[in-house]
């Protein structure tokens, strides 16, 4: 099969209740690290990554999101008039063409594997990639165009992985490992949220995936897995019981889990100290609340 991958789908049809009540009118992936929504991270690493083709699939509540990639003529004519060139080009980086995404709705909350599915006859006979915009990586070369260049020489299923403590296996989808060259790692199993102490690794699934339409094909046969839901594991999975490679691959990067607010929280600091315009100030006052803090004890 042919190996260019142009294709991403990005599921984002969660309720975000972690998030709530800010999530009862924003839509989670438009919450902003610093000042840029979850979903542009999301979208600039595809756009590096070589994709043209971006598909969102979405639910009730989201429209938020379809009017963030909408152009703002207004906007963009108000700032032209003041000659705020840098905000004008930082706006015009965000524009998409028309044509180039694609919504469709999810309308029952199956879970990510369903979710997935749903883009199947969008997605036809290509590999595809998936994005899942919670995981916010920051690195050099973007995660996804590591791993399409991995991809290049591997081909079969890959997913981004990276090594979580035992504590926290059971949050994730855990790869059993074959054999490990480099940072490639080739499974001969995968299983979603395993319980305590039963998980075959430590090594976690992250929020990056390249697949092929087989995958796709899975989901007529898989079942309701973890949580009463259908897992994208569960269809990964699938590959490996008929034979077909599955591979982890270990980016470079620093992942940040930014669907729980700790991670958030994490994230919004980690990017504003790399922010040239904010970096002395923010670090001033950190470095003050910690002594305060130190002092305090
Ligand atoms: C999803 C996947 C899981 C993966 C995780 C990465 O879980 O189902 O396999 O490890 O994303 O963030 P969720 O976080 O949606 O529960």
């Amino acid at each position: 099969m042919n190996r260019k991958v142009s294709k991403a789908i990005f599921p984002v049809a969660g309720l975000g209740t972690r998030f709530l009540p800010a999530t009862k009118s924003v839509p989670k992936e438009i919450m902003t690290l610093v000042d840029r929504p979850l979903i542009q991270y999301a979208i600039d690493e595809a756009r590096a990554a070589g994709i043209e083709d971006f598909i969102f699939v979405t639910s009730r509540g989201k429209s938020a999101l379809e009017d963030y990639f909408d152009l703002a003529p207004d906007l963009e004519a108000a700032l032209e008039r003041s000659g705020k060139t840098e905000l004008l080009e930082i706006l015009r980086n965000t524009n998409m063409d028309s044509g180039t995404i694609a919504y469709l709705r999810q309308h029952k909350a199956l879970g990510l594997g369903h979710a997935v599915s749903c883009a199947r006859k969008l997605i036809g006979d290509e590999p595809f990639a998936v994005i899942l915009p919670d995981d916010v990586i920051a690195a050099e070369k973007s995660c996804l165009q590591q791993m399409v260049e991995a991809y290049q020489e591997t081909g079969g299923a890959m997913v981004a992985t990276m090594e979580v403590s035992s504590a926290q296996t059971s949050s994730y989808g855990v790869l059993d490992v074959a054999t490990e060259n480099g940072r490639i790692v080739s499974a001969k199993g995968m299983v979603e949220k395993p319980a305590q102490g039963t998980a075959p690794s430590n090594l976690a699934v992250i929020g990056r995936y390249i697949l092929t339409p087989q995958v796709l094909s899975n989901f007529d046969t898989i079942g309701r897995g973890a949580g009463g839901e259908i897992q994208l594991t569960d269809a990964i999975a699938a590959e490996i019981d008929a034979g077909r490679d599955v591979f982890g691959y270990r980016f470079d990067g620093q992942r940040y889990d930014c669907g729980s607010k700790a991670g958030f929280l994490q994230a919004t600091v980690a990017f504003a100290l790399a922010r040239d315009e904010l970096r002395d100030e923010f670090a001033a006052f950190l470095n003050e609340m910690h002594a305060t803090k130190q002092a305090a004890q």
